[in-house]
């Protein structure tokens, strides 16, 4: 596949400002424990204590603290880390209190969500997983970091890696979607783009791979909500992106506000030690999230505050999140004999180990130089960057009779929808570090193609101001411009309508028990259908909507997600036939909201099949396959497969082929995917798993065979005990370009020991 991106490449890859050679982990070790020797246990206590900033907040303010109580404990060195502080005048000044006035000047952490960018935004996650290019994902985050660092910020509280089959919960716009192949392949690429080769360099910054775990199973996809899963579920769905994250060398890992099978995820020993600490050997640092160190008292898991800080520092939560509950409880634990002090310094080792590798100790002040940050911060090669990533991440749904691409100049357009005039909504809800109203409108992004454009809003799609903190008002049910939007459409070639959610629609806290177009979208949609039937539907959201009246009637459907900083341009290039859209669903788009929590990788149950009387596995009223399933998407081009072929050439490898053929009239990239079932095994499989797939261009007439090779990483799987297997039997293959479509064969492996 050609990278278009070499100039950006050039300046990403090559430009890294490391002073010296990484240390070996021994000399680190040294640094570490000479360090550790020298603090007193109210430092080393500080060492596990991240404050708030005081202007941003990202969670309930704490009833234990205040600014004054933040400045006395940084001044005497109690505070090992700040959250959303940034900008490098406000970081130095920080930093200096904690270097200059404490007692062994240790330097502090500066943490931020730079979920998809710092000012420069990229799209959602949600949207970049529906690239499938790990090679944009990497560089999105890449681009990310290098604003990030040139800002004072060394540390993100990123990538989010919580699979998710229910678009309910309004996280889901955050991560990399419903798969854990798709999502473990995710967080490598983004740790790789955010850490780099060398963390000690000023344009890297750990990262932080969270939820630790289970958080997107929260029951009714209502956020902060109870996990009661399986072992099955837990090893085979839910820890594989976070094992990949820790494979790529993540330097930290944040737990989650839920409970876990009855155990708060911050108190829980099993996940952060058993699974974590010993059984994947991970040397980094566990982080709470905002204040779920202080929440497992309201779970009913800890007494109080002492209680709470015990708990969690003996589960191997190593730095507690804005509860106040190490910095105000945790000497007496210690001194009480509760938490041993052998807890202690093997969580501040941690700590301290992640600091010299950024260099911190080296010096403090490397992410705060001021002409970086203006030489930076919304560079015209980021903006190229995320222009890129933006067109790779929308997914074409449908193309009924190619109503796209529009044909330059020769139509009259009509542009009708709110979100196309929407400068804000494109950034998503996890923008606090970038600038409202920075977002290229579709308006402004299809001004330069010459059509005869005209727009109407047809109704406002909130009324009143949405914030990252309050809930979004949506009680819209104003209709007075409908009438203008129709007369437009009912003169006009083609209408593209511009409809989803308002960006602060989805994200933390934003759960939804409906996915419809909310407001009075929907019969906007259909009194303009009544009007012009030639209708480009281009949804701009944060989570699948189910649409099943669009998806029958309205001939062209684009899914353009929340695209960021460049979305105006990007979506214009692609409706202009200038880009040919190549994205897939990470997510199944449902037909209802009563069939989710749905995805592909179901289980087959034990009456899938239909019988004329009611004793199967379906619904009376409704279909159980999604609207849209999980790796569709269309292209301006057609993809052909043939000559799929399938051989064992070791007792547990399997080279599959397969030929794609470009057979339509313009270039265009495709992603072949790769699936297996393992038709009998010792625990029941899922009819479907991802298992492989690539992303490649094809010129028109041009034809290549793709190789994949399946191995025991991708034929096993983990029992209920966590022991990964792989078993002997038949498994079924199939490759194509969507999870319900593709070439089929099967193959069959002996036990271990057996030649092929
Ligand atoms: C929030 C989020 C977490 C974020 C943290 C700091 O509540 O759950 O993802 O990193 O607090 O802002």
């Amino acid at each position: 596949m050609t990278n278009k991106f070499t100039g950006v490449l050039l300046v990403f890859s090559i430009v890294t400002f490391s002073c010296s050679q990484p240390e070996t982990i021994d000399e680190l070790d040294v640094k570490v424990n000479d360090l550790l020797a020298q603090m007193t246990l109210e430092e080393k206590i500080g060492q596990m204590n991240l404050y708030n900033g005081f202007w941003d907040i990202t969670g309930p303010a704490p009833q234990e603290g205040d600014a004054a109580k933040k400045y006395a404990d940084l001044e005497q060195g109690y505070v090992g880390a700040m959250l959303n502080i940034h900008g490098t005048e406000n970081v130095r000044k920080i930093q200096e209190i904690a270097v200059n006035q404490s007692r062994l000047g240790i330097p502090l952490l500066f943490g931020y969500d730079i979920i998809h960018g710092y000012k420069t935004l990229s799209p959602i996650p949600l949207a970049e997983a529906a690239s499938w290019d790990m090679e944009a994902i990497e560089m999105s985050s890449r681009v990310a970091a290098t604003e990030a660092s040139a800002a004072g910020i060394n540390w993100t509280f990123a990538p989010m890696v919580d699979i998710s089959r229910d678009a309910r919960w309004g996280r889901v716009m955050e991560g990399g979607g419903e798969d854990p192949y798709l999502g473990a392949k995710i967080a490598s690429a983004r740790v790789r783009g955010f850490q780099g080769d060398d963390l000690s360099a000023a344009n890297t910054i750990a990262a932080c791979a969270k939820h630790f775990a289970g958080y997107g199973f929260a029951e009714a996809g209502r956020d902060y909500n109870t996990v009661d899963i399986g072992t099955i579920t837990l090893y085979n769905e839910v820890l594989p992106p976070f094992r990949s994250a820790v494979n790529q060398g993540v330097r930290t890992i944040m737990n989650s506000f839920n409970i876990l099978n009855g155990i708060p995820a911050t108190g829980d020993t099993f996940l952060q030690r058993d699974i974590l600490k010993d059984k994947w050997s991970f040397n980094g640092f566990v982080v709470s999230d905002w204040g779920s160190t202080g929440e497992m008292i309201t779970h009913g898991y800890a007494r109080d505050l002492a209680h709470a800080a015990a708990l969690a520092a003996n589960a191997g939560s190593d730095m507690d999140m804005e509860s106040y509950a190490y910095v105000n409880h945790l000497k007496a634990q210690v001194d009480s004999g509760m938490v041993d002090i052998a807890v202690i310094d093997d969580a501040v080792k941690r700590i301290l180990r992640v600091k010299f590798e950024l260099g911190l100790f080296d010096d403090p002040f490397r992410y705060c130089d001021p002409e970086r940050e203006k030489e930076l911060l919304y560079h015209e090669e980021h903006q190229q960057a995320v222009r890129d990533m933006a067109r790779k991440s929308m997914v074409l749904l449908k193309n009924e009779g190619n109503l796209l691409p529009l044909s330059r100049g020769r139509q009259k357009v009509a542009v009708i929808g709110a979100l196309a005039d929407d400068n804000n909504s494109p950034l998503g809800s996890w923008r606090i570090s970038s600038d409202d109203s920075t977002a290229v409108t579709l308006l402004e992004g299809m001004e330069p193609y010459g059509a005869e454009i005209t727009y109407a809003k047809g109704a406002d799609l909130i009324t009143g101001p949405a914030t990252f903190l309050n809930n979004v008002p949506i009680n819209q049910t104003d209709k007075s411009e409908f009438r203008q939007a129709v007369r437009l459409a009912r003169r006009s070639d083609v209408v593209v309508m511009v409809l989803g959610e308002h960006g602060f629609q989805s994200g933390e806290g934003r759960s939804r028990t409906r996915l419809d177009l909310p407001g009075v979208q929907q019969e906007l949609l259909e009194a303009v259908f009544e009007a012009n039937q030639n209708i480009v539907l281009v949804l701009m959201n944060g989570r699948p909507l189910a649409l099943p009246w669009a998806a029958e009637h309205v001939p062209a459907i684009l899914e353009t997600w929340h695209l960021g900083t460049q979305s105006g341009h990007a979506i214009a290039q692609v409706l202009f036939g200038e880009y040919n859209p190549s994205g897939k669903l990470p997510m199944s788009f449902p037909r209802s909201i009563g069939q989710v929590p749905i995805s592909y990788n179901r289980y087959n149950t034990g009456r899938p099949d239909a019988l004329d009387i009611v004793f199967w596995s379906t619904y009376t009223d409704e279909a159980i396959d999604p609207l849209f399933p999980f790796g569709h998407g269309l292209s301006y081009t057609n993809f052909e497969y043939s000559n799929l072929s399938v051989q064992l050439v070791d007792k547990h490898r399997v080279e599959i082929k397969v030929t794609v053929s470009n057979e339509g009239r313009v270039a265009g990239e495709e992603v072949t995917q790769l699936y297996i079932r393992d038709v009998v095994a010792s625990v029941a499989r899922p009819i479907k798993e991802l298992k492989g797939f690539r992303k490649f261009h094809l010129e028109p007439g041009q034809s290549e065979t793709i190789v994949f090779t399946l191995t025991e990483n991708e034929l096993g799987f983990f029992d209920a005990k966590g022991n990964f297997k792989v078993e002997p039997g038949k498994f079924q293959v199939m490759v194509g370009t969507s999870s319900a479509e593709g070439l089929s064969g099967e193959f069959t492996i002996g036990p271990v020991g057996d030649q092929p």
